[in-house]
């Protein structure tokens, strides 16, 4: 949540700035700002209320010269989403600014501080305290920004990524990170001279340099014009700044002819889910090797128990590997909303197995669930997206998804991703337990292997959702149904659909229908049925049965040339047949396409809606 980025170097600023709060605008949409040390030495700070392009409408007729700035895009936590409320701050004397992602905890105490020695905030949030209260230090110890800084975060907290520049000091910024992601890009302008790109995440760097330095928590950074790093801790530790290659492919972070980042994502599917696979699934052999599993095969075979902790989408796909992990490695498979586990004392026993799920792998609830399972002894293992993100950097091992950058709000490809990849995680605990045999193990991976071409299948002979979409934006309610493998799917379906078309949807194990959801069905009530031709397929048509004598309107994803479902729906949307457990990486296609159609045809924005945040970087 909330996207920062910062420039250093003998290029103009602005262009770089505003292009990385394009592309960092999925952490936070609510408001925008730049700060640039122009030519003439002044530091002029313009925000504006709503997305980036109202910050750069603003900007047009301002000073944006500089080579030195930095930029915000928001997602309000302290104070509306208005200009006086949006990042940068200016301190007091108006020669510092500074942008943050975070939570300061203690900002009140600091601010009361503050008041005392005559620093006064003009806003609401809790960054401004930070920025003041960096210059009261500078006040009182007469030292470096780089110091003060340090002095500043020993008072306090919470979470915070920031940037820092000097009005009085325009060769050099400072940043530094507790919680909340902070990249730096070490690179050279087309001139050769030195130049540093600073993002909440790679994307703003990456089309400027591939090597970059991430920086740990409580480290704080002075960046000089002339390429100079000095890296020290809270603790007043130097740091040698380790620099790593990154390879993010720029045409991943475009939409590629697709009118939104979420319809991109979801046909490149089946390409994501090949290349989260290669490597991992042996096609000749029809074996899987995964070496977080194989580096560390003791720890799995002799596992009690398996946590998975997670939020969101996310939680949805850990709820699938239950089903699987459970059945296949015969071990007990427990799935978290992260952010009840790290607040409720849970029971967590050395020899279990933490796993924590997460695209961005920076939701500040999940880091924390595994922080706290690390503390009881547990082993932790990630499955993420973001490479280098903050949860992989906590783990001990882990599998990332490789399914390429994940902009569109909605997670889809992300979600495709984990499902598989935690599926090849329970076929690897599998084999070191010994509970699968050779015969199993290749018929499993024999389908798996098959599943990319039965998605793109889905996605090709599915060309009439975007015509019934249209036909399904009267519905204030809906219900998703599915049971076992698709019970998940049914919630992740409910989940899509209200996150961007802002429809009420619900998703219910099939059978627990009669336990209450069954009072809402009338006439006007969708019903979505996941009703393949596996698991409890008899049991589902009765399920669809209950709703069909109380009028209830049955939508069904049902298996390719299924006539029996089709007979009692009203509409089916088909898909290959494979086998039940892996049915969810399929069923879920026409859900993504469907929530996709209805939020487009209410003209939605499908790719930044409101209130929504792709990485919550806050509890
Ligand atoms: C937010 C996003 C969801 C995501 C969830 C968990 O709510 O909008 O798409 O599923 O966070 O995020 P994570 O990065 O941990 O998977």
């Amino acid at each position: 949540m909330c996207g920062i980025v910062g420039y250093i170097g003998d290029r103009k600023a602005y262009p770089i700035l505003m292009k990385g709060l394009y592309r960092l605008e999925y952490r936070g949409y609510d408001s925008a700002g730049i700060a640039l040390v122009n030519d003439n030495g002044n530091l002029s700070v313009y925000k504006a209320k709503g997305k980036v392009s109202a910050l750069e409408a603003t900007v047009q007729d301002k000073d944006i010269s500089g080579t030195v700035g930095i930029a915000h895009t928001r997602w309000a936590t302290h104070g509306e989403p208005n200009v006086v409320n949006a990042h940068p701050h200016y301190s007091k004397s108006r020669n510092l600014a500074l942008v943050h992602n975070g939570i300061i905890e203690n900002f009140k105490i600091l601010r009361s501080q503050l008041e005392k020695n005559d620093f006064h905030c003009i806003s609401e949030t809790d960054t401004e305290v930070l920025v003041q209260f960096i210059e009261y230090m500078q006040d009182i110890h007469k030292c470096s920004l780089f110091k003060a800084v340090q002095l500043a975060l020993k008072n306090v907290t919470g979470a915070y990524a920031i940037a820092v520049i000097d009005k009085q000091n325009p060769d050099q910024m400072v940043v530094a990170r507790k919680g909340s992601p902070l990249v730096i890009g070490v690179g050279k302008s087309e001139n050769g001279n030195p130049e540093f790109i600073v993002g909440s995440d790679a994307t703003p760097i990456v089309e400027f340099t591939q090597e970059v330095i991430y920086l740990n928590d409580e480290e704080i950074a002075y960046l000089d014009r002339s390429g100079k790093i000095d890296i020290i801790t809270l603790s007043n530790v130097k740091q040698t700044p380790q620099v790593q290659q990154i390879s993010i492919d720029i045409n991943e972070l475009e939409k590629g002819g697709y009118p939104h980042f979420m319809l991109k994502e979801i046909y490149e599917q089946p390409d994501a889910i090949l290349n989260c696979i290669r490597g991992r699934l042996d096609t000749e052999n029809k074996d899987v090797f995964l070496s977080g599993v194989i580096d560390n095969k003791n720890v799995f075979k002799n596992a009690r128990r398996i946590i998975i902790c997670a939020c969101g989408t996310s939680w949805h796909s850990a709820l699938i590997a239950k089903y699987f992990i459970e059945e296949l490695c015969k071990i007990p498979v427990e799935v978290e909303y992260a952010s009840e586990f790290r607040y409720r004392n849970p029971v967590v026993f050395p020899e279990d197995v933490v796993i924590a799920v997460s695209q961005s792998g920076e939701t500040a609830d999940t880091l924390a669930a595994i922080q706290l399972a690390k503390s009881k002894g547990a082993f932790l293992y990630g499955i993420c997206n973001v490479i280098g993100s903050s949860i992989p950097r906590a783990t001990d091992s882990g599998t990332y998804l490789h399914v390429g950058p994940e902009i569109g709000v909605a997670s889809t490809k992300a979600f495709t991703g984990q499902v598989i990849t935690l599926m090849m995680l329970g076929l690897s605990i599998a084999k070191v337990k010994k509970t699968i045999t050779d015969e199993k193990l290749h018929f499993l991976v024999g389908e798996l292997i098959n599943i990319p071409d039965k998605m793109r299948w889905t996605l090709e002979h599915n060309k009439s959702i975007p015509e019934f979409a249209q036909m399904f934006t009267y519905a204030r309610n809906c219900i998703f149904l599915g049971r076992g493998y698709n019970y998940p799917v049914a919630l992740e379906g409910a989940l899509k659909l209200k996150e961007i078309s802002y429809i009420h949807a619900e998703g219910y194990p099939a059978a627990e229908m009669k336990h209450g959801p069954i009072a809402l069905i009338d006439e006007e009530m969708p019903v979505f049925f996941i009703a393949p031709k596996h698991g409890m397929y008899d049991k589902v048509i009765s399920n669809i049965q209950e709703i069909k004598s109380r009028n209830g309107r049955i939508v069904s994803i049902v298996t390719e040339g299924d006539t029996v479902v089709g007979n009692i729906s009203d509409r089916i949307f088909s898909i290959p047949d494979t086998l039940d457990c892996f049915v969810p990486l399929l069923s879920v296609l026409p859900l993504q396409l469907l929530s996709y159609y209805v939020a487009c045809a209410k003209g939605r924005n499908v790719d930044q809606p409101r209130n929504l945040a792709k990485s919550v970087t806050v509890e």
